[in-house]
């Protein structure tokens, strides 16, 4: 069977309100991305945006996709920095347990913002692997929580974009948010669309500080970073202070 009919027979296709398309997963019971805000608009507005006006300089960017599903994140990234003329050299590590869908990817229907980039879509596609002057990008395949340990580079912007913490607990555990700070430079960017209490709680006390993302079209979500912001601070030991049972997410919960 071709695999678009394939992929329609597990994963519904939906047109979101932007007009770009994303995908149901029936397994998980959710929509890769927000229908309300839009595939391609809640990408740039929740991650690529933020990550990219907040990062402090630097002669080469390290960034953590979690995960690849669709490749939106990944592919705005080339869109934005295209678009924008930003010449930095960026390096893109995701993990992405999906291999058929990965696969599948060259004959999805993207936005027209993406065509420019249509031949690096088909080689990720193709060889879960891109490189040229300015981009190296590696797709790869399996759990992400069994990736993070082995990745050796220091990461400066993490999109934390895996399904919701009700639906895939273990991507926003405390253990898990341990991980990706042993992964980190101090003044990470991670960007996430959740402002879970549990979520936050996992990742404030792993020494992230939180902050209310800047003011977009979309839904609001968390910012943390190791170092500081010029953004609203979220102040989670008066948070704690006034809800003492606000807990992490544990893995020992899910495992
Ligand atoms: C919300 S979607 C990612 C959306 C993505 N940013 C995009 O643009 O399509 C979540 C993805 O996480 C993948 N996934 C779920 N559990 C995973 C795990 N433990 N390790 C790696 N990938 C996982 C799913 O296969 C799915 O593709």
């Amino acid at each position: 069977m071709p695999y678009n009919e394939a992929l329609r027979s597990l994963k519904k296709i939906i047109t979101t309100k932007d007009g770009s398309q994303t995908l149901y997963s029936s397994e998980f019971d959710e929509c890769y991305h927000s229908t309300n805000d839009g595939a391609l608009n809640e990408t740039l507005q929740k991650h690529i945006i933020p990550a990219f006006t907040l990062l402090s300089p630097k002669n080469k960017i390290v960034i953590l996709d979690i995960c690849f599903g669709l490749g939106y994140n990944t592919l705005a990234t080339i869109y934005y920095c295209k678009l924008h003329k930003i010449s930095t050299k960026i390096e893109i590590i995701s993990p992405e347990l999906d291999e058929a869908l990965v696969r599948g990817l060259k004959d999805f229907v993207y936005p027209e913002e993406f065509d420019m980039i249509k031949p690096i879509i088909d080689q990720l596609s193709q060889n879960l692997h891109y490189k040229d002057e300015q981009f190296n990008i590696d797709i790869l395949i399996g759990d992400a929580r069994a990736i993070l340990p082995n990745i050796e580079q220091k990461i400066d912007i993490i999109y934390q974009d895996a399904f919701s913490p009700k639906k895939n607990p273990l991507l926003w555990t405390r253990e898990y948010f341990e991980m990706l700070r042993g992964l980190c430079n101090d003044d990470v960017i991670m960007t996430t669309y959740s402002s879970a209490t549990p979520v936050r709680m996992g990742m404030w006390e792993n020494g992230f500080k939180l902050y209310t993302p800047p003011k977009s079209s979309v839904r609001s979500g968390t910012i943390a970073t190791l170092g500081s912001l010029e953004l609203e601070f979220i102040d989670m030991e008066l948070k704690l202070e006034r809800n003492p049972d606000a807990k992490s997410l544990k893995d020992s919960e899910y495992q």
